[in-house]
């Protein structure tokens, strides 16, 4: 594999085939319920508001490394992905950063050391004594590459807090829930909770098929964990009291952003309500997939696989907005507001946004950026979260309020820029 990779995951649209395998096949459910220890993930970090009251998240999303890993612009593509990292951190202080998937690219990997780049991807992280939390993406798995190896190798640092929380054979892994606590030192409710959820894809690890061939693995957020999510949301509102406010976080994007995309009649993505680029049209949305990497060459239909999924989205209260990856040619947020073309769901005013394709690695070669999300502890009482893009060049794109007259509220246009 020496070629150029460009791994699209756009194509033409597709037909809608019934994907009925793949649809609703809850595997017995083991739901893990316990709140997480003192100490998440591998660490013991708690996240809390700064004492102005403010919570910063900094994502970045695909990164991509560990493509062409034996010729020179490989390895050149993680220097430069790093030094985005580095760029962005210098200008942004978040208290927390978000890898929301792709963090490797699988397909180029070799076994006996493709979780090496998780070593190179958190330096950043560990040289400002960063907090992070992944979500893992259909490149993080592949022949080569595990994205159970890829947790145990990010647990061995304290301030990774990515975990597992659902154990069933279908969930895949970075599936979990965080707590942020107030500044005021409040330990017992706190005051925003962040969940994680693994949208899987890619290869399963070390599988052929009889002809050789590498074992897909579905790509979209899993019946069980849909159950876990449901029945965790309950027992933590009463255990807490109240629903907390949250976000969540998960690679490849629900089909109501390409039911909005492509419901151009009504609203789509416009320019000065929804600012962003919208290269990728149509997006690639959870079930749907071209080529899950050259080695199968998969094309995955959708067939509404993440419907219980975006109604467990709709059913959380004092949910904010969702965000996602996976289309690097869009960064847009939109306010799911309506009954959309093609669904039959009705959206009750959940933000949906897309990140920034943050890494050199993966295709495209739009102004790579990250995602910055603040919620202050004030907006939070309303539900309220300001979010922007904070280029490599410094500058600051698409910078939006996510309340509740986003997508009426009228923004400057993001121009439609490339790196070098
Ligand atoms: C690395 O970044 C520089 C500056 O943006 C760019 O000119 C170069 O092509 C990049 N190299 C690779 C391999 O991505
Ligand atoms: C997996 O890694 C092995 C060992 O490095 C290598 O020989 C093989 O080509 C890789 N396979 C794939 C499908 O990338
Ligand atoms: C993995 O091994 C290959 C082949 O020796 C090497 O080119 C590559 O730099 C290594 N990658 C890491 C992250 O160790
Ligand atoms: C949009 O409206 C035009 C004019 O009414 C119609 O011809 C076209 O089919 C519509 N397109 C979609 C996608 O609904
Ligand atoms: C919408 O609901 C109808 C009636 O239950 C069903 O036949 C149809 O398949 C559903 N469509 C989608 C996109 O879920
Ligand atoms: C939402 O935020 C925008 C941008 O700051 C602002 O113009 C608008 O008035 C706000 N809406 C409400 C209801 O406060």
């Amino acid at each position: 594999m020496t070629s150029h990779l460009t791994f699209t995951p756009l194509a033409i649209p597709t037909m809608m085939h019934i994907f009925s395998k793949l649809v609703g096949v809850a595997a017995a459910t083991q739901v893990a319920l316990a709140a997480p220890q003192h100490g998440y993930g591998g660490g013991g970090r708690t996240l809390r508001f700064t004492n102005s009251g403010t919570f910063q998240i900094s994502v970045f999303e695909d990164l991509h490394y560990g493509e062409a890993e034996d010729l020179v612009w490989g390895p050149q593509q993680d220097v430069n992905s790093t030094r985005v990292m580095n760029s962005i951190l210098d200008d942004e202080h978040p208290q927390l950063v978000v890898l929301n998937g792709d963090l490797i690219t699988g397909e180029n990997t070799y076994k006996q050391n493709s979780t090496n780049y998780v070593n190179e991807i958190v330096q950043p992280l560990l040289q400002r004594n960063l907090a992070w939390a992944s979500t893992y993406g259909n490149h993080d798995s592949d022949f080569n590459l595990s994205r159970y190896e890829i947790l145990q190798r990010e647990q061995s640092w304290t301030l990774s807090l990515t975990r597992q929380d659902v154990h069933t054979s279908t969930a895949g892994v970075s599936n979990y829930w965080l707590p942020v606590h107030g500044s005021n030192g409040d330990q017992k409710v706190p005051e925003l909770l962040l969940w994680f959820f693994d949208s899987r894809g890619g290869n399963y690890y070390q599988q052929t098929t009889s002809d050789g061939k590498s074992v897909t693995q579905p790509n979209f957020v899993d019946q069980s964990v849909v159950d876990w999510f449901t029945a965790t949301r309950a027992q933590l509102c009463s255990k807490y009291g109240k629903d907390v406010p949250s976000l969540a976080f998960v690679h490849i994007p629900v089909n109501a952003m390409l039911a909005f995309q492509q419901s151009k009649n009504d609203t789509g993505v416009r320019l000065h309500y929804e600012p962003g680029i919208n290269d990728d049209d149509p997006l690639a949305q959870q079930g749907y997939a071209q080529g899950q990497g050259d080695v199968s060459g998969t094309v995955a239909t959708y067939g509404g696989q993440d419907i219980p999924f975006m109604q467990a989205l709709l059913d959380t209260p004092n949910l904010i907005s969702v965000f996602s990856g996976h289309d690097h040619g869009d960064d847009w947020c939109f306010k799911w507001d309506s009954k959309l073309p093609g669904m039959n769901l009705t959206g009750n005013g959940l933000d949906l946004c897309f990140g920034r394709h943050s890494g050199y690695g993966g295709y495209g070669s739009w102004t790579r950026g990250s995602r910055q999300i603040l919620v202050t502890e004030q907006q939070l009482k309303h539900n309220i979260a300001e979010t922007w893009v904070r280029l490599e060049t410094g500058e600051v794109s698409g910078s939006v309020t996510l309340n509740g007259t986003y997508g009426r509220d009228y923004y400057p246009a993001v121009a439609d820029t490339s790196s070098s």
